[in-house]
Formats: structure tokens, C-alpha cells, sequence
């Protein structure tokens, strides 16, 4: 898709902010910055303008949409809600968690997939709070990239994936933690799944639980699942990912200039222009925050394979090995 941009990037300024919040009561798209990852928001009252969040994307009608929401009211106006829900609701949002739940009539059938449930998240991003205070409404919005690449954690990266066919993008700098959120599966509360690890950790929401959480079911290559942003091949660069454990010097002796090799934490001597770090101390935030923005800038032709070494130990770690082992998928 080399369409020409046509995308405005707009800063949040009072009089944008009004601007878009009547776009998006009109039904219209508009780009927003969220602390996990940008996202391409409609009115999720208005079957209509969620259709056109799928024809935008190009994503399959079965993906369901995350919906976006300001206050707990909300939450209920949209879900049947269970005290497993609250006690997350209360002890993480705003943040990066979204509950699925049952939900209520009022959301369409295109915003859920034509599933019973819907996936629900209060963000913190300060911009898109007050967008969502003004828009008066709650609003779906998966991540702001064309189906299947790698979510953008920047204006530039809509601007890139999306800029000839949406309208407006509003800035609000790099996402601060750069993953999805967690999803958390919780129709039966007595039974919670994890969907998707990210920021909000397995150990954290068990121990707030006080229970196990069960795993995602083994993704699948096809349709209507659960959970079908657990299909295998998401979030790829079009150049080949391989995962090390530990890149070593020897593998880089054996490569060839067109290998970038991408280490956890900046290498004591090693220098070279193939060679990148996610953090310079091997930080997992950072980590998180550096892997998306650095598969696409390796993205670009230059690369035939992009190395990327693991990352180690729990939390933050599980959903960056999420992420990579995707990235890494053969399509
Ligand atoms: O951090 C995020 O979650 C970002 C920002 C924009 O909020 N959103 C996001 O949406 O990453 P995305 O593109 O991953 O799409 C939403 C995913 C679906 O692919 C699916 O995995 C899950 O959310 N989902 C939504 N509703 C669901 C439901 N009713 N049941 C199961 N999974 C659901
Ligand atoms: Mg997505």
C-alpha cells in the first residue's frame, strides 16, 4: 500500500481535542496515542463507523475490537460485570489491562466479532482519557497498523501504515510501554484465562485474584476463536525474525552484513553497523518499549534476517517472548 498520506498528525491542544471529539461522534476515525500501542478509534455505539475500522485495517471480521472506555459506569453500560472484574478493574485501571466479559445488547455485533463477550480496557494515556471524556462515548480501537504487522508506538508508525487512509492522528509522543495490553479472559470468573500477557503480569493479576490463572488455548491459524488476536502470525515485519537465546560471536562471524542481530543490553565492545540493543542496560521496560519501534526501523529492506536474542526472566519478559516468537512465525 504506497498511497499518498493524506493523514493529519495534530497535537493535543483543548481545540483539537474538541475537534476530534465531534469527528468521532460523526462517526468518523481518528488515530490516538495510548500508553501500550496507538490505536484507530470509532464510536463503538456506531456499527457503522467500527465497519470501517476493519475496511481501514484490512482486518478479518472475525478479530474482534478492544473497547475503550472513561469511567466504571461505562464498564456496565457495556458488560455484565462480575466481582473477579471489579477487583481488576479497581486494583489496575487506568492501565494496561482489558477484561473480557459478556456483553450487554448495546454493543454492536461488528465491534465483538458476533461473539456473546466483548473486550473492555480503561487506558491512562492522558490524551486519550480527555479525548474519551469530550467524545461523551465508548470507543473500539485495535491497534492503528494494517492487520498482521508489527503495532505502532508512534504518530510516525500510523502516519506510515495508515496515513492515506485515515484522516486525523493525534500525537501523544512514544507509548510508554510499547505492547498490547493483557487480556484477560473472565466470562467465568471462577475460570480466569490469560488471552495475551503484557505489562499487567500473570503473577500480579493472580495474586490480586487469588488464583491461577489457565493458559490461552495453543493459537491456531484460523478463524473465530476466543481469541483471535492469538493467532500465530501476528504482529511480523515482512523480514525474516530469528530468535537466539544468546547471540554470540561466532554467530556474527558466521553472518553476513545483511544479518542484524539485535542484543537484549548494549555489548561491552562490539560495534558494527548491523549490530543493535533493545536497552542499554537489558531493562525489560525499555525492552518493551524499544521492540516494536526497532523491527520496523530494521524493517526496511536492508535486512534479510533480523536476530533478535530473547528476553530473560518473568513478567515484562513473557510478553516480549509473546511478541517476538509471533514476529518469528513463517507466513
Ligand atoms: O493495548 C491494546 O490492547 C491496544 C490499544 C489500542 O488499546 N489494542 C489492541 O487491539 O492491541 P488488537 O489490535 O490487539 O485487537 C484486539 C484483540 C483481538 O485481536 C482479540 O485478541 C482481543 O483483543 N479481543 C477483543 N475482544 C475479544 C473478545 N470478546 N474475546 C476474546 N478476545 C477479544
Ligand atoms: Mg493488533
Amino acid at each position: 500500500m504506497t498511497a499518498k498520506p493524506t493523514a493529519r498528525i495534530l497535537h493535543g491542544t483543548p481545540q483539537t481535542l474538541q475537534r476530534l471529539a465531534r469527528a468521532l461522534r460523526r462517526g468518523e476515525l481518528v488515530a490516538v496515542p495510548t500508553e501500550t500501542v496507538y490505536g484507530l478509534a470509532a464510536d463503538a455505539l456506531n456499527a457503522r463507523a467500527c465497519q470501517q475500522i476493519f475496511a481501514v485495517k484490512g482486518r478479518p471480521v472475525h478479530d474482534p475490537l478492544i473497547v475503550h472506555i472513561h469511567s466504571l459506569r461505562q464498564l456496565e453500560q457495556l458488560a455484565e460485570v462480575n466481582d473477579a472484574a471489579l477487583k481488576l478493574a479497581r486494583k489496575f485501571w487506568p492501565g494496561a489491562l482489558t477484561l473480557v466479559l459478556p456483553k450487554k445488547t448495546i454493543v454492536p455485533d461488528v465491534v465483538s466479532a458476533g461473539l456473546p463477550s466483548v473486550g473492555v480496557r480503561m487506558p491512562s494515556h492522558p490524551l486519550f482519557r480527555r479525548l474519551l471524556k469530550l467524545a461523551g462515548t465508548p470507543l473500539a480501537a485495535p491497534s492503528a497498523n494494517p492487520f498482521g504487522y508489527v503495532s505502532p508506538t508512534s504518530a510516525a508508525h500510523v502516519q506510515s501504515g495508515l496515513g492515506g487512509r485515515v484522516k486525523h492522528i493525534l500525537d501523544g509522543g512514544p507509548s510508554s510501554i510499547g505492547l498490547e495490553s493483557t487480556i484477560v479472559d473472565l466470562r467465568d470468573p471462577a475460570k480466569p484465562r490469560l488471552l495475551r500477557p503484557g505489562a499487567v503480569t500473570r503473577v500480579e493479576l493472580e495474586r490480586t485474584l487469588r488464583r491461577k490463572l489457565l493458559r490461552a488455548k495453543p493459537s491456531t491459524t484460523t478463524a473465530a476463536q476466543v481469541a483471535p488476536g492469538m493467532l500465530a502470525s501476528h504482529y511480523s515485519p515482512r523480514t525474516r525474525v530469528t530468535l537466539h537465546t544468546r547471540i554470540s560471536l561466532r554467530d556474527i562471524r558466521a553472518g553476513s552484513a545483511r544479518d542484524a542481530w539485535v542484543f537484549r543490553a548494549r555489548p561491552k565492545t562490539l560495534r558494527a553497523a548491523n549490530v543493535f540493543w533493545l536497552d542499554d542496560e537489558g531493562d525489560l521496560r525499555g525492552s518493551a518499549r524499544a521492540l516494536f519501534s526497532m523491527l520496523r526501523r530494521l524493517d526496511d529492506g536492508r535486512f534479510t534476517t533480523i536476530h533478535v536474542e530473547r528476553a530473560e526472566g518473568e513478567g515484562l519478559a513473557e510478553a516480549i517472548n509473546d511478541r517476538l516468537r509471533r514476529a518469528a512465525v513463517r507466513k
